[in-house]
């Protein structure tokens, strides 16, 4: 009888957490469709960026569907939870003036942790999730950021990115969970079950956006997009088999998770744009996989399709595509688009397709039910409790590279630490790229958080090089973003390698953190310290760093990416 009551509840939990179809809310969203103009229609499939809004006005002539904070596009009053409440609110007013009072979506990257907002819990960026296996805590993550971000009256974050990066000199490596598709999957399932709950409807849930679909994390060395890059937006040189065994894997896992959006890619698949290619967009992602929410193009990624602006968005909606990112120049789609359709060059019926889709979204979501939603002020932001699981994070995806002489755990009571490194006390440089600005930046003054100095000192460590018995060295990689970090090498800089060699003439043990968004070359030092510690980006919550070093808690992270020449995927020392 028990294993009966086992098995019932098993399947109960199966049942419960199997995501609602977005196609049963089909009779709704057709009926809407059936009273919409044109121009309703395409406004639907706009979004456009608040910062680049003519008039916010404009919101309501145009009938915008989506406004977006990409990088860089925050409230004039700051980053403050306030300020970005205030602003979210009121663009979301503007869509409450229209003809049909579609609410809009707002959405925003926040991609670990609402990282625009000051005073937000910043979680360690995706590879030092990876190498964490830990998908509960994954999971958990991503509530707490819905939470977050529900706390700034935004509903729509352009996350988990599921991209299988291939090449770590790419500068969107530490956006990737990892090298290895499953470990993709599984992460990137658990990110979409976090962030959207127990189902769209949920007011503590924000919807998600799988990304980028689809290699982008493949592309050929010196096949960069615009800007002379040399990798990002470039050319993924595969065949569809093995295009599909490396990074089809995460949609394969976030479209049954759910997932309400999916955000194609800028890269191209053998010289195609995958944001105009109908094979992958709707053959592939719609009809074999069975997606039903909706498709957001990326930024300004329609415009790279062909030189004919006017072209490109009708290849791109005939494609697949059904909302498109258009942060300044949205006058001009929907001038272009209107076009498109009354000449019959995109037919209705993909137009109907798209707003249909957009508007199961946005019914699922319970954004066109009129009873009252949670105030912004109601949800828990920057709490003791969400620092917590940050610093589980933490400490869970520390990969212990060489620790010659069980040099750590230090003996916290007889440490005399003498600190240096440019990233020892450095918020800036221990949160990377996508933190209150969109390349991020090194400093003090990034935001609020623990660097690792103030970790050691909030530990008890004596910190001082008078009489030391160990030194703690953090070094790595200062802040950057998308493109901006694509690098042709990946060397120490000369300043880091001294500051370890400096720490070694002093005799005393030395343990070295690396700081960094990927793997790096350790060569320089890998003699020169006693024990290495990739801490990747962690984030705010630097005490996680402190948790390890000082053997309260073990070492237990595994590389999620192989470590060229030096640690193989899935490396990693305990004590
Ligand atoms: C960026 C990124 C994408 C992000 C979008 C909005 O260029 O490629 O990951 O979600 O634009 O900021």
């Amino acid at each position: 009888m028990k294993q009966l009551f086992l098995a019932a509840g098993i399947s109960i939990l199966v049942a419960q957490t199997k995501p609602i179809p977005l196609s049963s809310f089909d009779a709704k969203a057709k009926d809407l469709l059936m009273r919409m103009t044109l121009d309703e229609k395409i406004g639907q499939m706009t979004q456009a960026d608040q910062m680049f809004l003519k008039d916010p006005s404009d919101i309501e002539t145009y009938f915008l569907g989506s406004i977006l904070s990409g990088g860089d596009s925050d409230p004039k009053e700051g980053n403050s939870r306030e300020a970005w409440t205030n602003l979210a609110t009121g663009i979301e007013a503007h869509a409450n003036k229209t003809r049909l009072r579609i609410p809009l979506l707002y959405g925003i990257d926040a991609v670990h942790g609402h990282s625009n907002v000051l005073g937000a819990v910043i979680f360690p960026h995706n590879i030092g999730l990876g190498a964490t296996r830990d998908a509960a805590l994954v999971e958990q993550i991503g509530k707490i950021t819905a939470e977050e971000v529900r706390a700034t009256g935004i509903q729509w974050v352009f996350a988990p990115c599921v991209t299988v990066p291939q090449d770590i000199r790419w500068g969107r490596t530490y956006e990737g969970f990892s090298e290895d598709p499953k470990l993709v999957s599984e992460l990137g399932a658990a990110a979409v079950r976090g962030l959207q709950g127990k189902g769209l409807s949920d007011p503590h849930a924000v919807l998600a956006c799988a990304k980028h679909y689809l290699g982008d994390g493949g592309t050929t060395f010196g096949t960069g997009g615009p800007g002379k890059k040399v990798l990002d937006q470039g050319d993924t040189r595969v065949d569809e088999a093995t295009l599909r065994r490396l990074h089809l894997q995460g949609y394969l896992t976030t479209v049954p998770a759910g997932v309400g959006t999916i955000m194609p890619s800028y890269n191209s698949w053998n010289g195609v744009k995958v944001s105009g290619s109908k094979h992958l967009l709707t053959e592939v992602l719609k009809e074999e996989i069975g997606f039903q929410g909706f498709l957001i193009s990326d930024y300004n990624a329609v415009d790279q399709i062909t030189k004919d602006y006017k072209t490109a968005i009708g290849v791109s909606i005939n494609a697949g595509m059904d909302m498109v990112m258009v942060p300044d120049h949205y006058r001009e789609f929907i001038h272009n688009l209107k076009e498109l359709v009354q000449e019959g060059a995109v037919p209705m019926s993909r137009i109907d397709d798209a707003v249909t889709r957009i508007l199961r979204v946005k019914f699922a979501m319970g954004l066109m039910d009129s009873k009252p939603r949670p105030s912004p002020a109601s949800f828990a932001f920057g709490t003791p409790e969400h620092r917590a699981v940050a610093r589980q994070a933490v400490r869970e995806s520390l990969v212990l590279l060489k620790n010659d002489h069980q040099t750590l755990p230090l003996a916290k009571s007889v440490a005399r630490i003498d600190v240096s490194g440019k990233s020892a006390d450095d918020i800036g440089n221990q949160c990377g790229g996508w933190t209150i600005s969109w390349q991020g930046k090194s400093g003090a003054t990034t935001t609020g958080g623990t660097t690792i100095l103030a970790a050691l000192r909030k530990a008890g460590a004596k910190v001082t090089s008078e009489g030391a018995n160990v030194g703690i060295v953090v070094i790595g990689e200062t802040p950057y973003a998308e493109g901006q970090g694509d690098r042709a090498e990946l060397p120490l800089s000369a300043e880091d390698v001294a500051a370890v060699k400096k720490m070694r003439s002093t005799g005393i043990p030395v343990v070295v953190i690396l700081i960094s968004g990927r793997p790096m070359i350790l060569d320089p030092i890998l003699d020169q310290a006693d024990a290495i510690v990739a801490a990747w980006l962690p984030g705010t919550e630097g005490d996680g760093v402190t948790d390890v070093l000082f053997g309260a808690y073990k070492p237990v992270g595994k590389l999620s990416f192989t470590w060229p020449r030096q640690f193989n995927f899935g490396f990693g020392l305990t004590y």
